[in-house]
């Protein structure tokens, strides 16, 4: 979306001409195109809806409206269409203005000043480690923590463990009868936590012949909840051992998290909670389970099973209003895969039904599948991908990337982690958020492609102009235009692109989508090489010089600076 502002002075001004109750500047604003060639002009008025009211043919309103506009304006007839352009100097002007405001954060503004939002993300089931399937939880998650933050909300981030439920009981049987101490350590939980990968698949593979295996789990879920003192300590370690390997792994991923809580938590206070919503959302008893109806979903949600062991659901109702009461959000945000689009429409139909008038803030983020080769991984079976090889895996391909490209690099080990970091959350965030994708490491490595790398590559080159010109790379990047300039084509679209920046994370907190800024960033560093490439910086002299380090400076600062949002860093060479 091109420059905000301008786009809101544009609408004022004609709905000044307009000068009719129904359009107001919000309506004109709404109804401003981009024309489908730039040629045309930045933005484009389209005059068939005018027509019925002023009962004119679309050209003769669009000429009428011309002639009433300030002279100022850049404005031409196009049949139906008023097209706007604005001049490298419009737009200089104001992009001068934004960064003056505060030089330091550009893009940025107040919007979130006073409000709390909590975002859940990761929240893996533990007694594994982190695996491939979790990344887009994460890079979501991350990145819009990152931009709301950014834009002045007090941001908690929150990763909800799954510590509860039959996959720990099974894990405590399997352990009870398969278990070697020696492979248990808590002080080695990489090979701990293999073990209870191949306990796990054991206990799967065995029960399909066992059934009392099953059974076995029930009973130990049942204690568990009793607090049996053995299985809770059991419980304990397999919990802590777990959540060090995930740390471990967030970390590589420049991922932190404000508090980490678990469904665990609820398990004490889950009577009040079955209590409440017996009361307050009409739960029946079916066939010996406890289900509640729910308008618009044909699937009653469950909410205790027959056998009286409480349930996902269940611990998800304590735990949303739990979070409500100890946070106190204007908005929760759930980052979670779209297999569970079921659970949380039934999630927040029961929050409604019992009358929380805060379930409106609450949001189920969806996400599609990322799809790793053919195969369907299964942790049932044993087909993992970990994520901490996958990070593996992009650190070796960068590193041998970089070292093709340039023996000579300093620090390759670091510059590796960070572009092989990079590739990956490009390869994640630049498809829209709902839509499935499959990974490729050909298509995420590549230097010139749509590409994490490709972004990285072009703020390096940007700072390595600005040292070489001994101009300074960051506050302020904008700060003079010299009277007269003469904007060639490629510097304006470059202003105009760089001023877009705010409008873009705007777009990224109004749906919860990360990929309008990874998309913006790839655009940005195109425009980048466009204008580099038609317009020489070092060679330039006088005003030209001047306008043209500014223009890179600013570039340097947004790119750098869109890239830490997403969770990336930028590395000092490349
Ligand atoms: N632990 C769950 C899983 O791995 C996801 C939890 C999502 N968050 C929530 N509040 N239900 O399937």
């Amino acid at each position: 979306m091109p420059f905000l502002e301008l786009k809101q002075d544009l609408a004022t001004s004609l709905s000044k001409v307009i000068a009719h109750p129904d359009w107001d500047a919000a309506a004109v604003f709404k109804s401003l195109e981009v024309p489908p060639n730039p040629e045309l002009g930045h933005f484009a008025f389209p005059c068939f809806r005018l027509a019925k009211i002023l009962k004119k043919s679309p050209p003769e309103i669009a000429k009428t409206l011309m002639s009433g506009l300030d002279k100022g304006v850049d404005a031409a007839v196009a049949g139906p269409y008023l097209n706007f352009k604005f001049s490298g100097q419009m737009i200089f002007q104001k992009t001068l203005a934004a960064v003056a405001k505060d030089p330091e954060h550009f893009g940025a503004d107040k919007t979130g000043a006073g409000k709390k939002v909590v975002i859940e993300f990761c929240s893996p089931n533990i007694a594994k480690r982190l695996m491939f399937q979790h990344i887009r939880s994460i890079l979501l998650g991350n990145s819009l923590s990152n931009v709301y933050a950014y834009l002045g909300f007090n941001v908690t981030r929150m990763n909800f463990v799954g510590d509860w439920g039959t996959q720990f009981a099974k894990l405590l049987v399997a352990i009870e009868l398969w278990g070697e101490k020696a492979k248990l350590d808590p002080k080695d939980s990489v090979m701990a936590m293999a073990h209870l990968l191949d306990l796990y698949v054991k206990f799967h593979k065995e029960a399909t012949a066992d059934e009392s295996l099953e059974k076995k789990a029930s009973q130990t879920l049942q204690l568990l909840e009793k607090k049996e003192p053995k299985a809770t300590a059991l419980w304990k370690m397999i919990r802590d051992i777990s959540l060090n390997t995930v740390e471990a792994t967030l970390k590589r991923m420049n991922t932190k998290f404000d508090v980490v809580e678990g469904e665990s938590q609820y398990i004490d206070s889950i009577e009040t909670t079955l209590e409440e919503v017996k009361k307050k959302a009409d739960a029946k008893i079916s066939d010996g389970a406890l289900i509640i109806e729910l308008e618009g979903i044909s699937t009653p949600a469950l909410v205790q099973k027959k056998d009286g062991t409480t349930l996902y659901l269940t611990r998800d109702v304590a735990a949303a209003a739990d979070r409500k009461a100890r946070y106190h959000f204007d908005k929760s945000i759930y980052v979670v895969g779209d297999q569970q689009r079921l659970h949380f429409q039934q999630l927040f139909g029961v929050l409604k039904k019992m009358g929380y008038p805060w379930t409106a803030e609450c949001e189920h983020v969806g996400f599609g599948t990322v799809l790793f080769g053919q195969e369907k991984m299964s942790t049932r079976e044993g087909r993992v991908i970990f994520l901490d090889d996958v990070l593996d895996e992009a650190y070796d391909r960068a590193l041998k990337a970089c070292t093709e490209k340039n023996p000579e690099l300093a620090n390759k080990e670091t510059v590796a982690r960070q572009v092989g970091l990079a590739a990956v959350v490009f390869g994640e965030l630049s498809s829209t958020r709902q839509r499935d994708i499959e990974f490729d490491w050909d298509h995420i490595m590549a230097l010139d492609g749509d590409t994490g790398p490709y972004v990285q590559y072009a703020t390096v080159r940007t700072r390595s102009i600005l040292s070489k010109a001994n101009a300074p790379a960051k506050a302020a990047a904008l700060h003079h235009l010299p009277a007269n300039y003469n904007f060639a084509p490629e510097e304006t679209a470059l202003l105009l692109q760089l001023s877009s920046f705010r409008a873009t994370l705007h777009s990224v907190i109004n749906e919860n989508e990360p990929f309008f800024l990874s998309r913006f960033l790839i655009q940005t560093a195109r425009e980048f090489s466009r204008f580099y490439t038609n317009c020489p910086v070092l060679k330039a002299e006088g005003d030209t010089l001047t306008v043209r380090l500014q223009l890179v400076a600013l570039t340097s600062q947004v790119l750098e600076r869109g890239l830490t949002l997403l969770g990336v860093e930028t590395p000092k060479e490349m």
